[in-house]
């Protein structure tokens, strides 16, 4: 005969999980903002490599919403809650460097790229934050760093010089 147990919701310790909200949440964020203003870069995007430059967006698109999905679910896993509803999106990141309008590829990377950087900084800041906390929520952010910064890379490369 099996005997009811009470299992607890995570195997976090509470600080632990404290620590990955702060530091995890502010990269959700501005990933989350990143897939609605890489998507008006992907529909307004004119000029030089048109196509390439369009369909390079999606990817960034696409990269930056599974980054979200692993930040923020590592969050719950750990037993917290995490709000990234529009509104608080709109409220806690700075606004994006993307115009409204139609733009040249040339500029229109250099937006993006700018709003990439300002994620960089809270990723980094995790990363940093993590270090003497909690390895494995660390490691998502590593994770992200090196996902976006060769998302960074492919952008940048049709503005090198
Ligand atoms: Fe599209």
């Amino acid at each position: 005969m099996s005997k009811a147990q009470t299992i607890s919701t995570t195997a976090s310790d509470p600080t632990v999980a404290a620590a990955a909200a702060q530091f995890l949440s502010p990269v959700v964020l501005g990933l989350q903002a990143l897939t609605v203003n890489g998507k008006q870069a992907h529909w307004h995007v004119r000029g030089a490599n048109f196509i390439g430059v369009h369909e390079l967006l999606d990817t960034v698109v696409a990269h930056a919403g599974d980054f979200a999905d692993t930040a923020a679910e590592r969050i719950v896993a750990l037993g917290l809650p995490i709000d990234a509803r529009l509104s608080t999106v709109a409220d806690k990141v700075a606004a994006s460097s993307v115009p409204a309008g139609f733009t040249q590829s040339t500029e229109l990377i250099r937006n993006i790229v700018a709003d990439i950087d300002a994620i960089l900084v809270d990723t980094k800041a995790a990363i940093d934050g993590l270090d003497e906390i909690d390895l494995t929520s660390q490691d998502v952010a590593i994770e992200i760093m090196r996902g976006l910064e060769k998302d960074r890379w492919f952008l940048v490369a049709h503005v090198a010089e």
